[in-house]
């Protein structure tokens, strides 16, 4: 089964084919970022303008990069959640346009759990070993900090949320503070590399007892400490940014083997931009190891966002019905 997956939940416009939900047969990705650094964040307008300029062609690329012909496609899948409005509208509206010309069904995918799922994928000719289900399932993007328990595929049970800010985001601002430029994750990251220290402590909220994150105190106990301590002569932006990536990739660390803990799992997922931290990647792999638990993160490319991780997931609600009995993949808009 060959699903056309499209994504556009923010600045990304991506297509991509998987075939079975699990092989990549292309996977295209134009992106408006560029334009927004100077913002210091996305503009949604700029985003959704962007998004209708690429749209048309990203599919295009994708269809031609499988070399496969629309016939052989089976159904389209489209991000309907959690995203900027006017960048989703664009995708919804292409996808049931294509739905409806070509006839073809058109699955809804949540965005959030599809990062998920990009621990899934493999490219054409490759293969690798796929996580074992039930597994536990950390999130952590821009827009989302989440941990699921995983049973079977389509089934998602959320354990806990961000209350407040996302992980991504939150290294996002925090690079703003210390004028490290965005997007913020990889600045801090390599601002950090430099800055290994023990003498600043900044403490990430732990919200015992549930599964859930929060990350504004850290965010204000950083920008406090450079208040007070920018003018100082040993004052180090890299040591702050170590810290800071410490104390957030700890609580990471700690809620999500609590999490495979509680779920009596040995399989832990990782997806989202996040993902791509590499002290995250560590420290997740060391603690993993000590309790018994494999750690699968997403090849880079599927990380962040892509349309290869939408049309994957699409492919176990093919037979899934709605709330009134309709199979969803047989919905034709
Ligand atoms: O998943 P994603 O591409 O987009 C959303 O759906 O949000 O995640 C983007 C987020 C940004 O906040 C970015 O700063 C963060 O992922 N990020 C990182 C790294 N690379 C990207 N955070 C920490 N370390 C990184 N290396
Ligand atoms: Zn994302």
């Amino acid at each position: 089964m060959n699903i056309l997956g499209i994504e556009t939940s923010c600045d990304e416009t991506g297509a991509a084919i998987v075939c079975d939900g699990k092989t990549v047969l292309s996977n295209i990705v134009s992106s408006s970022l560029k334009e927004h650094v100077k913002y210091g964040g996305i503009i949604p307008e700029i985003a959704s303008r962007r998004q209708l300029e690429y749209i048309h062609s990203v599919v295009d690329e994708a269809l031609k990069k499988a070399k496969i012909s629309f016939r052989k496609i089976d159904a389209i899948a489209v991000t309907i959640k959690p995203g900027l409005i006017g960048s989703l509208l664009v995708g919804i509206s292409f996808a049931k346009a294509l739905s409806y010309a070509k006839q073809k069904p058109l699955i809804g995918i949540d965005h959030i759990k599809s990062h998920l799922y990009a621990n899934f994928l493999s490219n054409k000719g490759e293969t690798q070993a796929l996580p074992k289900l039930p597994a536990v399932g950390l999130i952590v993007s821009g827009g989302h900090s989440s941990l699921y328990f995983i049973k079977r595929f389509p089934e998602f049970e959320e354990l806990g949320h961000t209350l407040d800010d996302a992980a991504g985001e939150t290294f996002d601002k925090v690079a703003r503070i210390l004028n490290l430029g965005y997007p913020g994750g990889p600045a801090i990251e390599k601002a950090a590399s430099q800055g290994a220290n023990k003498e600043i402590r900044f403490k990430c909220a732990d919200l015992p007892n549930t599964f859930n994150f929060s990350f504004s105190g850290i965010k204000t106990a950083v920008l406090y400490y450079q208040n007070a301590h920018r003018h100082d002569k040993m004052y180090s932006v890299n040591k702050v940014a170590y810290a800071f990536q410490k104390s957030v990739v700890t609580r990471l660390v700690k809620k999500s083997i609590h999490a495979c803990q509680k779920k009596g799992t040995q399989t832990l997922l990782v997806g989202g931009g996040v993902a791509a931290n590499s002290e995250l990647r560590e420290q997740l792999q060391k603690a993993a190891k000590e309790h018994g638990i494999t750690t699968f993160f997403p090849p880079m490319a599927y990380c962040t966002d892509n349309a290869a991780m939408i049309a994957g997931l699409a492919f176990h609600y093919k037979g899934a019905r709605n709330k009134k009995g309709t199979k969803i993949a047989s919905r034709v808009f």
